[in-house]
């Protein structure tokens, strides 16, 4: 894909309601708890810019990035941690930000991952779900959308690292299309 046309799959207004949405469900279900959000590096960053924002109760976050082994070798499920979060978690209620979930190895990881650190509850929020390309048992517990299995871009997702700064969502086709 040399040169790639984006086409709009989610506008602003979309996603800002979806969030809202999840943020209301998130803000309800922690009243009185000691939330901690472990956003997903690098492409969930705008969406727990977001999502943050909404929240109605006290939350801390940290971040953590993952690494699949080798471009486009994510069904070898090996998948390594390269940015681990600093907060002690053990104890606290969990809920991981992520923007999408693929084949499931990346959740799959890091729900085990932080599970021996004995937090109190491990749960996950994602903002997409492209259910067809699971290959692994792992649901969101808060779900914003699921979405056909095309390739996407903006709102802190890539392509070749470039797009992440789009506030919008796109599907990506050849120009040719
Ligand atoms: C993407 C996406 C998820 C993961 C989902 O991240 O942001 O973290 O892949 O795929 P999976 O369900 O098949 O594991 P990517 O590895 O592209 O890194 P990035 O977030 O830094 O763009």
């Amino acid at each position: 894909m040399d040169k790639p046309r984006l086409n709009r799959l989610m506008t602003s207004e979309e996603i800002a309601s979806i969030v809202e949405k999840l943020a209301d469900q998130i803000s309800r279900d922690y009243t009185g708890k000691e939330l901690v959000l472990v956003c997903i590096l690098k492409g969930a960053f705008m969406f727990l810019s977001d999502l943050i924002r909404r929240l109605r109760i006290p939350v801390k976050v940290d971040f953590v990035r993952l690494a699949s082994y080798g471009a486009g070798m994510k069904s070898s499920g090996l998948v390594e941690i390269t940015k681990d979060i600093e907060t002690p978690v053990e104890g606290k209620d969990v809920l991981i930000v992520e923007d999408i979930v693929d084949s499931g190895r990346t959740l799959q990881f890091l729900k085990e991952r932080l599970a021996l650190s004995n937090p109190h509850s491990i749960k996950i929020c994602a903002l997409l779900d492209k259910k067809a390309r699971r290959e692994v048992e792992i649901e969101a517990d808060y779900l914003g959308k699921e979405i056909e299995d095309v390739f996407i871009v903006g709102y802190g997702i890539d392509f070749n690292e470039g797009y992440r700064h789009l506030p919008e969502i796109y599907y990506v086709t050849p120009d040719a299309q």
